[in-house]
């Protein structure tokens, strides 16, 4: 495997002892899902922080219920377990605090210009370079735990990725015109996640909500969401204090979208850039 591609989990839990996220790290070669794993550890009682990442997926999920597609020695995949003290209802900014934490964190490592699109795609160029996925178990309202997925595209090729996407994905290392140490990357991610979730923990959702909104690819554009039976056009204007996009109809109305497929003007939307039900998680959102 090439030097740059060998993660070395040890020194990154050796220098986040005390922190918050990261103190533990769990390595696997091959595992169903990252998040599946992360769940499980919630389960048997394991505290916030545990980071566990794989090489290779075998029933890697992404939203919507697509899967992901990871790419041994050369993507990100990994997933946080958290504990955070929100109720249920607020579950949702967390995606929102990792997204703005990741492009922030990536940009200042690598100087990429990463951008956001609702709710949970990291963009450059207009294409997909890394997904999210937030899951929460609670008992009423109250949150057990929370498990944030991340996969990121670091070191392929155009030619890694399934046909299918190739024109929609990008990697860190093709935007910056040669490799990326994925260990640097791993590091800089799971630093700025610590700072961003321990921000938004003390001072709310809005220091995110402004951030997100700085990074975004979507404020004032064109916009066609389809959530659930219901189509929504208009301009994307924002974010709300929960977390939903607000976008704006012609006759002014403005419409919270919870949840959905969002496509700008112009753009592909993603379900139709994938293969039926099992389209990938790389471009979809
Ligand atoms: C999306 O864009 O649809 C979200 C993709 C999230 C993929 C990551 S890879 C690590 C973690 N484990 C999973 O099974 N999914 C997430």
């Amino acid at each position: 495997m090439d030097p740059l591609d060998i993660l070395f989990p040890d020194q990154i839990v050796a220098s986040r002892q005390g922190k918050a996220i990261g103190h533990t790290l769990i390595y696997e070669h091959e595992v169903s899902s990252t998040n599946e794993v992360a769940h499980s550890l919630a389960r048997q009682g394991n505290p916030e922080g545990i980071v566990v990442i794989a090489e290779r997926q075998t029933r890697g999920r992404g939203r919507l219920g697509r899967s992901w597609f990871s790419t041994p020695g050369k993507g990100l995949t990994l997933s946080v377990l958290l504990r955070p003290p929100i109720p249920p209802t607020r579950a949702p900014q967390l995606t929102l605090v990792t997204a703005a934490a990741l492009a922030a964190g990536l940009r200042s490592e690598t100087g990429i210009p990463v951008r956001l699109k609702w709710p949970n795609d990291l963009r450059i160029g207009g294409r997909k370079t890394g997904g999210i996925l937030t899951e929460m178990a609670a008992t009423g309202r109250t949150i057990d735990h929370v498990v944030i997925g991340i996969g990121l595209n670091v070191n392929q090729d155009p030619a890694g990725f399934p046909e299918e996407i190739r024109h929609m994905a990008v990697s860190l290392a093709e935007a910056a015109g040669g490799p990326m140490p994925r260990q640097r990357i791993l590091d800089a991610v799971i630093d700025s996640l610590d700072h961003s979730y321990a921000r938004y923990l003390s001072d709310g959702f809005e220091p995110v909500r402004e951030i997100w909104e700085s990074l975004s690819d979507m404020i004032g554009q064109e916009v066609t969401v389809r959530e659930h039976e219901r189509v929504v056009s208009g301009r994307a204007r924002g974010i709300d204090d929960e977390g939903f996009l607000l976008v704006e109809a012609s006759d002014g109305t403005i419409s919270r979208v919870v949840s959905g497929d969002v496509s700008l003007a112009g753009e592909e939307s993603p379900s139709e850039a994938g293969t039926g039900a099992s389209s990938s998680g790389q471009t979809g959102s």
